[in-house]
């Protein structure tokens, strides 16, 4: 096979994948550029509009999505080739409507990528088999997650039944988050990835000691730091779960606060991330309506009166603002102490 001297842009945030990929595609012929960042590759589209654009889905500071949308305006020539990890699946079919014209999953054998770079430049695509492929490999990777996410709840249900005062706290910060987020427009795979967060949120715990996490009055300054350490540990556990790598970001940083004194790393502000944000404000109406070992629940006038007080220096004034609103219009999904009300399933 010729490779006709084809230029070809490998985008990678990994510089060891770009350079192994640029390695094997030059051996076979073909001209490369290797940009770590999408701002290089936006660049190189302008300037040497290539022949095929080689760019991972997800990037930290940008999306392979948006490099494609990039290319495809201002190269129209340019074949786009997606390289995929597992845990980015459910971007695939998005990816071809946007005009992917191919894809491969890592880890790539031997010679695979030159295979599709092959029929990339010669214009040639599976066509509706493609969409097929993706459609097949998105429902293995949801149903991948789906059974990961259940084994992982599982866990967290077994640290929240030690504590009758906590059961259920999980899925009722889920509800909370979830309705927070649609009530703020966010989009469907952002309302996801907070479903998940949300359920998981505090898996640290198990590494709390009972005595601690059903201490009934105050705890000590030890204990407050021992329990203050599990949201770091849930994050960790969960970024040893490829498919929740996104999701243990969230999780670190669910007792941030609006004025950076909360924890792990007192981040300021929208330092923190948004979705964590949410979680986090879902996450106090919770605690602030149910009783607590040390505490009875509040009233619903009570629980608003400390959202709005607690504005800007707890919680971040846009979201504490937007969950006044919405339990204000919606008082019957509120979860109170004695009212069971089990949250709809959720799902984006
Ligand atoms: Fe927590
Ligand atoms: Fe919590």
């Amino acid at each position: 096979m010729d490779a006709h001297r084809n230029r070809i842009l490998i985008v990678d945030d990994e510089p060891q994948v770009g350079l192994m990929i640029r390695e094997e595609l030059t051996e076979r012929g073909f001209v490369c550029r290797v940009a770590e960042d999408a701002g290089r590759a936006r660049e190189i589209i302008d300037t040497e509009q290539p022949d095929v654009l080689i760019t991972d889905i997800q990037m930290p500071g940008t999306n392979g999505l948006d490099l494609l949308v990039y290319a495809r305006k201002h190269a129209p020539q340019c074949k786009v080739v997606l390289t995929t990890g597992y845990s980015n699946r459910q971007y695939l079919v998005q990816a071809l409507l946007l005009g992917a014209h191919d894809y491969i999953e890592k880890p790539f054998r031997p010679g695979e990528l030159a295979e599709v770079i092959f029929r990339a430049v010669n214009g040639e695509s599976d066509g509706s088999l493609l969409m097929d492929r993706a459609v097949d490999a998105m429902e293995l990777g949801l149903q991948t997650r789906q059974a990961s996410l259940d084994s992982v709840t599982a866990l967290v249900r077994a640290v929240e039944a030690k504590d009758p005062y906590t059961r259920r706290h999980s899925e009722q910060v889920t509800h909370y988050a979830v309705n927070l987020a649609r009530a703020t427009g966010l989009a469907a795979p952002v309302v996801e990835s907070i479903r998940v967060a949300s359920l998981l949120h505090d898996i640290g715990k198990i590494g709390v000691p009972d005595r601690i996490l059903t201490k009934p009055g105050a705890l000590t300054e030890d204990e407050f730091q021992k329990i203050s350490r599990h949201s770091a540990l849930g994050s960790d556990i969960l970024a040893s779960i490829t498919l929740f790598a996104k999701e243990a970001k969230l999780v670190r940083h669910h007792h941030e606060r609006w004025d950076g004194k909360g924890y792990p790393d007192g981040l300021v502000g929208e330092q923190t991330p948004l979705e964590s944000r949410i979680i986090q404000t879902a996450d106090c109406i919770d605690a602030m309506l149910m009783d607590r070992t040390y505490k009875q629940g509040y009233s619903v006038d009570r629980m608003l009166g400390e959202l709005l007080r607690c504005s800007g220096t707890q919680f971040d004034p846009k979201i504490a603002s937007a969950a006044i609103h919405w339990c204000r219009g919606n008082p019957d999904k509120l979860i109170l102490p004695g009212r069971d009300l089990v949250p709809q399933p959720v799902s984006a």
